[in-house]
């Protein structure tokens, strides 16, 4: 099976202490790196983009997992590669040729995600499950860290486990927003295999303590 894995979002890190944070996941029993990157139209919010992934990449030494909320991402697919992102995700409802970007993302090296909204069902992957490496499933509205869990992510999380092997699909699944140790086993048991946490693990008084205490609730 499958080892499940903790992503820490550093959008809930402290940009002006990012060195830090990076070396505090680094030391930590997190797994990937999860950056988010927001431009101010796919949702109504604006993070970072390349210029800072590519500093945090010098000191990084986990994998760089992308995700990015930004309209017609295929203009930048060529610049994340370079900058350092091992996984990038697009969102599904902001490409119109999915299959191409896809296709786009991993003649770049990368692996190829796809991240849905929580009003968008997993059934719409369907015809391009076989294509991807992971799916995001947003378990809040994105935009913004530190928002409530949304329940009815258990039930996609089961549908598209069942697509997946229907399929015979090597995507894994990731959950994106409001996960703590509250619901991560129970995310786990549905069939997710990563888990990102922002707020939990940064508004937290010890994140090491917090991440190791999340890996363990998942083991
Ligand atoms: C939301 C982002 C998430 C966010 C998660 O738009 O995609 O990755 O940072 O933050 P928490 O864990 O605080 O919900
Ligand atoms: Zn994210």
């Amino acid at each position: 099976m499958q080892k499940k894995l903790v992503a820490p979002s550093l959008l809930a890190s402290d940009f002006a202490n990012l060195q830090r944070d990076i070396e505090m996941v680094n030391q930590s029993e997190a797994d990937w790196f999860h950056l988010d990157v927001m431009d101010g139209v796919f949702v109504p919010n604006i993070s970072f983009g390349m210029p800072v992934i590519q500093a945090m990449a010098k000191h990084a030494k986990k994998l760089l997992d992308v995700h990015l909320m930004i309209v017609d991402p295929d203009r930048y697919i060529k610049t994340f590669a370079e900058v350092g992102a091992n996984n990038l995700s697009v969102h599904y409802e902001a490409c119109t040729h999915l299959h191409r970007t896809l296709q786009a993302i991993k003649m770049e090296g990368m692996k190829a995600g796809v991240a849905l909204n929580p009003h968008t069902s997993v059934k719409l992957l369907e015809d391009t499950i076989a294509d991807i490496d992971l799916v995001v499933l947003m378990s809040v509205n994105p935009g913004f860290g530190g928002q409530a869990f949304i329940e009815n992510t258990y039930n996609k999380v089961k549908d598209l486990k069942n697509l997946i092997e229907q399929k015979n699909s090597g995507a894994l699944i990731e959950i994106d927003g409001g996960v703590n140790a509250g619901n991560a086993k129970k995310l786990v048991e549905a069939g997710a295999d990563i888990l990102v946490a922002g707020s939990f693990v940064f508004k937290s008084e010890n994140p090491t303590e917090t991440i190791k205490k999340l890996k363990e609730e998942i083991a």
